[in-house]
């Protein structure tokens, strides 16, 4: 089967020879082309180029996209999307003045979602993540992580984690599991966090590892969650599983998660809300991508990741939404990419990369993602007839997809 798409009125993010990871300076560069044309052959990305001169193309399908914008789809590498109900009390009584915090010191918060998971049978929670990643994908994401992290118990988190793979077997794009055991303690290990660590790296890391149900090992490294002590324990643990670490730091305190993260080889440092100078410096030279959430930010009203003082320090930056029930109840990685702009002062050409081809390689993806390159899987969005790319982040709240294509098919 093949697709060609004719007067695309811009083709973004074209990347040839391919790259993994966009950082610093070079971020403010999106290459684009005019007025061009892209053939879709066998679920991937066979040829584009300038109409001026187009090749003579016998496609099945032709789909003349005039006035349209054509770009990968939105890679979002941080995502809590498999849960169960949702916390919006929670949302009223921050509205009425309690903090996140307070909420979760009297049993709210992640050990609320946490309670109703466990009591919601499998096949719900995985028709309630199901609905979430479809209405996801129809907002332009084209490759996805998630996260256990809502059990806190063995089943729960196994429970959780054959939802995931279920995700994956039952939808085209690529999904990424990630092992987030250690998001909460438990109530009843309140007096003893010790034994709730010893529980997570002894009895249910192995059974994950053994089941082949996780990539990648995540920790909420923060206070009054787990301590840099428990982030080594259990990134030490991970790694003789392979599991790599791609851990939530710095998201209302920096504690050193960072440099934790880097020191372990981390695929990425998450959320990133706090960063001091040894932060940043832990940063450099490692291959450990920071990622923003400002979703998160806006919902929780708590400071935007600082990406000037990243990108000027020649470092990468990828961003995702981190949908979940209780920070981020929003999956749209159009909206991050508006609030990048909006409120991260990143340009349109910065967020655009670190929403597709740095959140590609935040999920080891960007061998066959994030871009438009020559044999690359068939992941793209078709806008609406819009003035300029710069009008997606700008028009924020519209949604100005058209349609969305995922292995060279239309969802
Ligand atoms: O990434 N920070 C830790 N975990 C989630 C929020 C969890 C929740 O409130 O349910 C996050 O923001
Ligand atoms: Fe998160």
């Amino acid at each position: 089967m093949n697709l060609l798409l004719t007067n695309i009125k811009e083709l973004l993010q074209v990347r040839e020879p391919n790259i993994h990871k966009v950082s610093g300076s070079e971020m403010k560069e999106l290459p684009t082309i005019k007025n061009a044309w892209l053939l879709v052959k066998d679920e991937k990305i066979a040829d584009y180029g300038a109409m001026d001169n187009m090749p003579d193309i016998k496609a099945e399908e032709t789909i003349d996209v005039s006035g349209k914008i054509v770009l990968p789809t939105w890679c979002d590498s941080h995502t809590h999307i498999v849960y169960a109900g949702n916390r919006e009390q929670e949302f009223a009584d921050r509205i009425n003045g309690l903090s996140y915090e307070e909420i979760a010191n009297r049993g709210g918060g992640i050990l609320n979602s946490a309670k109703t998971l466990q009591e919601t049978p499998e096949d719900d929670v995985y028709a309630q993540s199901a609905k979430r990643l479809e209405e996801v994908m129809k907002l332009g994401t084209g490759a996805v992580e998630i996260k256990s992290g809502y059990g806190l118990t063995e089943e729960a988190e196994l429970k959780m984690l054959r939802v995931i793979k279920k995700l994956r077997e039952n939808y085209d794009l690529p999904v990424k599991s990630t092992f987030l055991g250690a998001h909460a303690i438990p109530k009843e290990y309140k007096q003893d966090p010790n034994a709730y660590m010893d529980l997570v790296i002894n009895e249910i890391l192995p059974k994950v590892a053994q089941e082949g149900l996780a990539e990648y090992i995540d920790i909420f490294c923060e206070k009054g969650y787990f301590t840099l002590e428990d982030t080594h324990r259990l990134l030490s643990a991970a790694k003789e599983f392979g599991m790599k670490p791609k851990i939530h730091v710095n998201q209302f305190n920096a504690i050193g998660g960072v440099k934790a993260g880097v020191e372990h080889d981390a695929l990425s440092v998450d959320h990133l809300e706090v960063m001091n100078d040894e932060d940043i410096d832990a940063l450099k030279g490692s291959s450990t991508m920071p990622v923003a959430l400002p979703s998160c930010s806006l919902f929780l009203s708590i400071p935007y990741t600082p990406a000037r003082k990243i990108l000027e320090q020649g470092l990468p930056l990828a961003l995702a939404t981190d949908f979940n029930p209780g920070s981020t109840p929003s999956g749209n990685m159009n909206l991050v990419v508006s609030l990048a702009c909006i409120k991260m002062k990143m340009t349109p050409e910065e967020a655009i990369n670190a929403a597709t081809i740095n959140g590609a390689y935040a999920m080891e993806l960007s061998e066959t993602h994030g871009s438009i390159t020559r044999g690359k899987t068939a992941n793209f969005i078709i806008t609406k007839e819009i003035p300029s790319y710069t009008f997606l982040p700008y028009a924020f709240g519209t949604n100005s997809i058209d349609s969305v294509y995922i292995n060279g098919k239309k969802i």
